[in-house]
């Protein structure tokens, strides 16, 4: 033990705290309480990225916030509005992270189209075509290049793997999502990658043209569970998926990285309702539990994620989920679980 001022010296965790816009402001602090009443002692460092932001500056992602986040131990983040890629993509590059984790699950007290679903994808996060490498060929002419390398595919096959691994209880199969019968050598090579990081471990894995497996998606959701992306298809499959559990108010995500990772509901601002107080806090307080199992807390995590899950069950519920409480009654639901 060190100091414990919170400063510099402090060995306690930082983490980096970004609401951005619209319900962002309203979620995050929602989530923070959450973390704040489940026990571990962090240092909360707060940081502006978003539209606001860029209004007053000029930058949606001002290099102050994205120092902060590369050096926090873990980020939380709600959402930015029409700048969501300047201050999404740089982020998550900020934080090293190489896989999004989204899991989709259907919660009791919820309507579910499919209430079976309970599946969690695993996205590729930094290649394929969001590589960002767009061209203008010509007028009326453009090109993207599609870039996927083996050391990525590798690395986020063992994250897949090791996932699966290590809940084998919950966990029967791995499905590697690819498109391999078309794009040859790019999702060729992701799905040999794929393949040979599997049969290192001891987790059954099968493989699924992503097109059809967007139907059996919607047919048979209790036939997956851990999902293998490359980017493109895991950002679609994952939302996919949030039609399946009831909607994008309960889905959270994290952005794994090397050292730190970014938390986040799958969500946007939301400006439909921004600033009536009524958005589900639900997608980013699971977000937080990814994020504490992140860091090593993983009773705190399970903890925050029984104390959601009950409040699900038995309200009070946002107007999304049907129901008419606000933002302030469902995180005073969920603290009061976690006392
Ligand atoms: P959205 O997720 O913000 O909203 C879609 C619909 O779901 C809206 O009707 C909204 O009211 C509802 N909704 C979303 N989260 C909710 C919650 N927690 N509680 C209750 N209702 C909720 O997506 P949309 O409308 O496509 O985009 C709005 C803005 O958000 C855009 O400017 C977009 O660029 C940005 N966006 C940002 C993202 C990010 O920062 N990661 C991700 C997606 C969109
Ligand atoms: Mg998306």
């Amino acid at each position: 033990m060190t100091t414990n001022d919170g400063g510099a010296n402090s060995d306690r965790e930082r983490i980096a705290v970004i609401p951005g816009d619209g319900i962002g402001q309203e979620v995050v602090p929602a989530a923070r309480e959450v973390l704040e009443a489940v026990g571990p002692e962090f240092e909360f460092v707060a940081g502006e990225a978003g539209d606001a932001v860029r209004d007053k500056t000029g930058e949606a992602l001002p290099d102050e916030t994205r120092e902060l986040a590369a050096g926090a131990d873990a980020t939380l983040f709600g959402a930015a509005g029409e700048t969501a890629a300047d201050v999404v993509l740089p982020l998550r590059n900020a934080v090293g992270s190489f896989a999004n984790v989204r899991p989709a699950r259907a919660y009791p007290g919820v309507d579910a189209p499919h209430p079976e679903t309970d599946i969690v994808f695993v996205r590729e996060n930094t290649q394929g075509v969001y590589s960002g490498h767009e061209t203008d060929v010509a007028p009326g002419v453009t090109t993207l290049t599609r870039v996927i390398t083996e050391s990525a595919s590798r690395e986020i096959s063992r994250y897949a793997f090791e996932y699966a691994a290590e809940r084998g209880e919950t966990v029967s199969h791995v499905t590697v999502a690819h498109k391999a019968n078309v794009m040859r050598k790019t999702d060729g090579l992701f799905l040999e990658t794929a393949e040979a990081v599997g049969a290192e471990y001891d987790v059954p894995y099968d493989d699924a043209l992503m097109d059809a497996l967007a139907m059996h998606l919607v047919q048979r959701p209790e036939d997956y569970d851990v999902v293998l992306c490359p980017n493109l298809a895991g950002d679609v499959l994952s939302d996919l998926a949030a039609g399946l559990v009831g909607g994008l108010g309960l889905l959270p995500s994290a952005n794994v990285g090397r050292e730190g990772g970014l938390f986040e509901p799958v969500h946007g601002s939301a400006p439909d309702i921004a600033g009536e107080g009524v958005a589900n806090p639900a997608a980013t307080m699971l977000s937080a539990a990814l994020l504490l199992e992140h860091l090593g807390y993983d009773e705190a995590g399970q903890r925050v994620r029984s104390a959601v899950e009950g409040t699900l069950a038995d309200g009070p519920h946002t107007p999304d989920l049907g129901g008419s409480a606000t933002t302030r009654d469902v995180t005073d639901a969920v603290v009061a679980r976690l006392e």
